[in-house]
């Protein structure tokens, strides 16, 4: 047997991001951001991403759960739960309405200088990532997103405003959110969310893509050496999609592809953490003759701006078969996936694998030799409200209960340095995938149904109490 019991100052709490949770999209002079132009779909309907902001469509992250107005009543909830963390985004719209300005938006900082101030009563510590699937809607338009050098100055002076104005609030910081979805770039949504790339506006999404990555790894490199500057107490990570990928079968051949595909979905962090792209990567933009801008001094900043811990999310694996495509011809790493038969699925067919957990710490361990952060973990289910307003959630129980184990043993038997467990979507929030209230997340249950409706009233869920726990016995009682 081994102790379950974490180290002390493991940082247990919850995920959220600024647009899937505050609403008042257009308060006190925030600005569009991407989010804001995304219509609501469900599991078979995909997002729609209109031409700015269109009369008569629904946008679910409008109002999303009004947390901009009911964060104190929510940051209560958390600290009742015993959260010693709360993971959010500082919406870039809110500082910098189109993201171009000379100067910041204050009524925009005055926000976060009230909700971090209001984590700091209860002693909760919070964990901001910068870019979170929101940046500003004029910067897609004008610059188109992230295929522009010129945003990386953006974004750094975004990053620097935050780093200046909450040096002695916040702590720990994540410069983009899973900043790899977008190596499967036959989805709109994935390149549009992390970079700003439109189909429409895009000739080859993928050169595109491999280019707007390398300008925010530029950035993120950058903004990792200003907030050290600014406060050298800062902890400042890159934030990945981790998924263990797994070979299809024992033939050779889905091997051979299981490592191109893990190549090409985590050269995003080999840059962030060891400073420089994989070979495979390089080999491959030579091979497509894809003249990408990069400079010799970018190379240096890369080197200089290493983070100092991975932040991950993990939901499940990827399970890939040569039979769908060859290794050498990889590209879209989507293209290569299979269903894996061993695994369990969701309402959402996302597959649950609490070992992969496991097996994500090990790797991640012996490939970065670095901290680890899992922020972001949780599935995403249907739940039912009886008269009493309880909500019976089990299942929600049972996956979480599963995947801490798993990582308990990842930190006692393997060795891993976690430095602390925040589960996705803490309370009720608008999916990012869907734009569907009605997929939760949450440990607290928000009033609001995917028409808009709802009273936006709170209501603990059994997995409050569940949580509470956990986090009282620091890990011990599951
Ligand atoms: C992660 C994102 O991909 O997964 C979150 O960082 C997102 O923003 C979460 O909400 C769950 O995905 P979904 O589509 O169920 O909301």
């Amino acid at each position: 047997m081994f102790s379950t019991k974490m180290k002390d100052g493991f940082l247990w709490g919850g995920a959220v991001a600024a647009h899937q949770l505050e609403g008042a999209w257009n308060v006190d002079g925030k600005g569009i951001s991407v989010a804001d132009v995304m219509t609501a779909g469900n599991k078979d309907t995909p997002r729609k991403i209109t031409d700015g902001v269109v009369d008569g469509e629904n946008y679910p992250n409008h109002e999303a759960i009004d947390f901009y107005h009911h964060y104190p009543e929510d940051i209560k909830l958390m600290a009742e739960m015993g959260f010693k963390c709360f993971r959010t985004s500082i919406a870039w719209t809110r500082i910098f309405p189109n993201g171009d300005e000379a100067e910041p938006n204050e009524k925009g900082l005055e926000f976060y200088d009230k909700l971090f101030a209001e984590c700091h009563k209860y002693g909760i510590e919070p964990v901001v990532t910068l870019q979170h699937f929101e940046m500003p809607w004029h910067l897609v338009k004008k610059y188109g997103g992230w295929k522009s050098r010129k945003v990386i100055d953006f974004y750094v002076k975004f990053a620097e405003t935050c780093f200046q104005r909450y040096k002695d609030s916040v702590k720990y910081w994540m410069t983009f959110n899973e900043i790899n979805n977008q190596s499967a770039f036959s989805n709109e949504f994935l390149t549009a969310t992390d970079s700003g790339i439109l189909f429409r506006d895009s000739e080859n999404v993928e050169a595109d893509m491999y280019q707007a990555a390398h300008y925010e790894l530029v950035a993120s490199a950058l903004a990792v050496k200003l907030g050290h500057k600014i406060n050298p107490e800062f902890k400042i990570g890159c934030m990945i999609n981790y998924a263990q990928i797994y070979a299809n079968t024992a033939d050779p051949k889905d091997q051979l592809l299981a490592t191109k595909v893990a190549q090409r979905r985590y050269w995003f962090s080999d840059v962030h953490v060891l400073g420089a792209y994989n070979k495979e990567v390089d080999k491959y933009l030579a091979r497509k003759g894809y003249a990408l801008d990069r400079t010799a001094e970018d190379y240096e900043v890369l080197k200089e701006g290493t983070v100092d811990y991975v932040g991950f999310s993990y939901y499940n694996t990827i399970t890939v078969s040569a039979k769908k495509v060859d290794p050498d011809e990889l590209s879209d790493i989507s293209k290569a996936m299979v269903k894996n038969e061993y695994l369990e699925t969701t309402a959402w067919n996302w597959e649950v694998d609490p070992i992969g957990l496991r097996n994500a710490l090990n790797w991640l361990t012996d490939r970065y030799h670095c901290p680890l952060f899992i922020v972001e973990n949780g599935i995403g289910a249907h739940d039912d409200v009886t008269d009493d307003h309880e909500i019976h959630d089990p299942y929600r129980i049972d996956f979480l209960r599963a995947h801490i184990s798993e990582m308990e043993k990842a930190i006692e038997l393997d060795g891993a340095d976690v430095m602390g467990y925040t589960p996705w979507g803490c309370i009720d929030l608008v999916s990012a995938g869907t734009g569907e209230m009605s997929k939760r997340y949450g440990f607290i249950y928000v009033d609001k149904n995917d028409d808009g409706s709802g009273s936006l009233k709170r209501y603990k869920k059994d997995s409050f109490d569940w949580y509470k726990e956990v986090i009282e016995s620091n890990g011990e009682k599951l």
